[in-house]
């Protein structure tokens, strides 16, 4: 019995195969496409749907290529490629993977055959998508099945079905119908709804420091007790002095309701930003979907954005860093990862149907239903903004929290974004092997209490996407006295950086080596009933660097962080300026990266010290090589620099 829930349901691809065999495949003989094994433990059956129950059905398409995604992603990123660098446009990504016209007309046919109304039958703009306008009973008799209503524990009740079918001569166009056999996932035909809470957020943790530091902010004496610019630029070899590019970019995404506070960063640049950061310095601020910044104070609210915003801006500046602001205070519909992605990418926004409406948020919102910093009435936003060249995201949720194909459609638009030469970070996570705030697997899928500590690994997505950059933690050793380019650092330990391996995605072939030497030379002594042990799948992270105790402003005095969330943006600082550097001397942006480093371990300070516990174990160790601890380990910009230039 596989463990996880993603895992719960099987694609029946094998019988898709079988259907090209046949010359004429009838569109009245219909095949299993999904299927449940079981139904997690928290949802009982209660009765059967009625059969007048309005449903609008959503048929995803399947995109075309995406198989391809290794082979093309390798042809611009990896630096033996004799096209590396050849970024693509955004029309021949769409003319790539956009469904076939042939998959759509002949979907519609079937819909047609089977009696539908025309004027029920519709199509995304972005093409991947029709939705029919029908009724459980009609859903029935299209996809042979029989929907059920359910309830679990909290009282939520919604319509499902276990299994479903769809004609065989059109299964191989059809990726998955919705809402079906996402019950649990809420994805479902919804009676009574449970309201939904920010799930995403690797908040990082605090400690408060007096209100003024007592010791000089250049100084490098107390590297291993609190984190500043000035530590950061001498461990990692970053430039002091910085030549602003026009054109160069990098961009933070933050989701209400967090956002950061002006005043907190006029305060962290007046000690830290060695009387060079005028105050006043902001970030050019893009609110999307009705991005506002908070009136609230505390860590909660101010932690993460002042944090990341900071670091980003002390180390690059004069360089600009772009907010994107994302998100409402409607807080039972916050803004996902999806909402981000459809302002930079008019392709990947279907309006009408791409995002999911039990994940991600879905306007107009009702005016009535946020608090008083505001509620987005508008359309939702739609390739309003340009992607910067390089993006740094500080949140994360656990891989199986919801469907594999949600999963898959947000990493292939990580790919895509990476062929039109766009890097993405995300910061790994801060719960080791375990998933946000300590959850593990339970055998039945479920998760165990918060905190507990048994069960299966539960691996953070986006970083098991390969199509990503994972950044974990490290430390100085404590009680380090003056810090230096040489010196050793640690995995952190104040909290474990989040590592291991995907249970959703294949090992993409820049990674084949190393992970092939990481089983080689280690066992990290667990068997499949406690992680995919395959060695077949995506490992994370992919780099790490220091993560422990940044000083930041807040509230008017300061605090130190500690999280993944402080390490993403400090590599995203050092990839804006090496992308600052290869355009003043006239190349493009570097992309997607992680090709170029696996390639190079030397540019990285190997850490072998350290590991990431969770869900009752050790985690796994940082060891010589790759490792999913802390990836090929701390990068030196120099060192890097000079790959990625060159690179043509
Ligand atoms: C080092 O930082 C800590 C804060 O964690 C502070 O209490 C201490 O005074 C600092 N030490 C020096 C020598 O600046
Ligand atoms: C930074 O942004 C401002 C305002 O958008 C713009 O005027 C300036 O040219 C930008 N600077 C660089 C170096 O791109
Ligand atoms: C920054 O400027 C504001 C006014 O624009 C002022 O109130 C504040 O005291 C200044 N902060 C610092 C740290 O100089
Ligand atoms: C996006 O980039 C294009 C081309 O460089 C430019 O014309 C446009 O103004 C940019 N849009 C925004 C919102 O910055
Ligand atoms: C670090 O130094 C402090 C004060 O000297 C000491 O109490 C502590 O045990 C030391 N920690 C380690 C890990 O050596
Ligand atoms: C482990 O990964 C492989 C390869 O992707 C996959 O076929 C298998 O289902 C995964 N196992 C679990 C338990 O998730
Ligand atoms: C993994 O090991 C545990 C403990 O030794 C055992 O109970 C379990 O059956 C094993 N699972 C598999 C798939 O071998």
């Amino acid at each position: 019995m596989l463990a996880s829930l993603a895992s719960a349901y099987s694609i029946c691809a094998a019988a898709a195969l079988a259907v090209a065999a046949h010359a004429h495949p009838s569109l009245s003989t219909k095949l299993t496409h999904e299927k449940r094994d079981i139904i997690p433990g928290q949802w009982t059956k209660v009765s059967r749907a009625e059969a007048t129950v309005p449903v609008t059905l959503r048929i995803g398409l399947k995109q075309r290529n995406l198989e391809r995604a290794d082979e093309f992603i390798s042809a611009i990123a990896h630096p033996g490629s004799e096209t590396y660098g050849q970024h693509w446009t955004p029309q021949k990504v769409i003319d790539t993977f956009a469904p076939s016209d042939e998959a759509i007309a002949e979907t519609e046919q079937w819909l047609l055959a089977e009696g539908v109304a025309s004027d029920r039958i519709s199509r995304t703009s972005g093409r991947n998508w029709i939705k029919v306008t029908t009724t459980v009973g009609e859903a029935e008799s299209l996809l042979d099945t029989t929907y059920n209503v359910y309830e679990n524990n909290d009282g939520t009740q919604l319509v499902a079905c276990e299994s479903y079918s769809v004609p065989a001569a059109i299964q191989g166009h059809i990726d998955l119908v919705a809402p079906t056999i996402q019950f649990d996932e809420r994805e479902a035909i919804v009676i009574t709804r449970r309201l939904k809470q920010r799930d995403d957020s690797t908040a990082p943790k605090f400690k408060k420091l007096p209100p003024h530091p007592d010791f000089d902010a250049d100084s490098l004496k107390n590297c291993s007790e609190v984190t500043t610019p000035a530590c950061l630029r001498a461990l990692y070899n970053i430039p002091k002095k910085v030549h602003p590019v026009q054109g160069n970019s990098y961009g933070i995404v933050e989701f209400a309701p967090q956002s950061y506070n002006q005043d907190d960063l006029n305060v962290f640049f007046s000690v830290y930003g060695s009387h060079s950061i005028p105050n006043g310095t902001a970030p050019i601020f893009q609110g999307i979907d009705g991005g506002y910044l908070s009136s609230e104070s505390g860590s909660g609210i101010r932690g993460e954005s002042n944090l990341d915003l900071s670091y980003a801006i002390a180390l690059t500046y004069p360089q600009n860093v772009t907010l994107y602001q994302v998100g409402d205070s409607v807080a039972w519909n916050p803004a996902t990862n999806n909402n981000f992605l459809d302002a930079i990418d008019g392709s990947y926004c279907t309006t009408d149907g791409g995002d999911s409406p039990d994940w991600d948020a879905i306007y107009p919102h009702d005016a009535s239903s946020g608090n008083a910093d505001g509620v987005y009435t508008g359309q939702p936003m739609c390739g309003v903004y340009n992607a910067t060249k390089v993006i740094s995201v500080s949140y994360g949720s656990n891989e199986d929290a919801r469907p594999a194909s949600y999963r898959a459609r947000e990493c292939a638009e990580y790919m895509k974004l990476g062929l039109m030469g766009v890097t993405v970070l995300f910061s790994s996570g801060d719960d080791g092997v375990a998933g946000l705030r300590g959850q593990c697997v339970k055998p039945d899928g479920s998760y165990t209490p918060v905190g507990a500590e048994y069960g299966r690994f539960n691996p953070m997505f986006p970083g098991t996407c390969p199509w990503i950059t994972s950044v974990g933690g490290t430390a100085l050793p404590p009680n380090s006295s003056t810090i230096h380019q040489q010196t050793r650092e640690i995995a952190s330990y104040k909290f474990f950086s989040g590592g291991g391996f995907s249970n959703l995605f294949p090992l993409p072939s820049y990674q084949a080596s190393a992970v092939s030497q990481y089983y080689a030379h280690h066992d990290p002594g667990y068997n499949s009933s406690t992680y995919n042990n395959t060695r077949a799948v995506r490992g994370y992270p992919d780099v790490a660097l220091a993560a422990q105790d940044y000083v930041t402003g807040i509230d008017g005095g300061f605090m130190a962080f500690s999280g993944t969330s402080a390490s993403s943006p400090t590599f995203g600082a050092m990839i804006a300026l090496i992308n600052g550097e290869r355009m003043k001397a006239g190349k493009g942006p570097v992309g997607f990266i992680n090709p170029v480093l696996y390639a190079h371990p030397e540019v990285f300070r190997d850490v072998v010290e350290g590991k990431n516990p969770g869900c009752g174990t050790d985690g796994f160790s940082a060891v010589e090589g790759w490792d999913p601890v802390t990836g090929l380990g701390a990068p030196d910009y120099e060192k890097l620099k000079k790959v990625f230039l060159a690179l043509p």
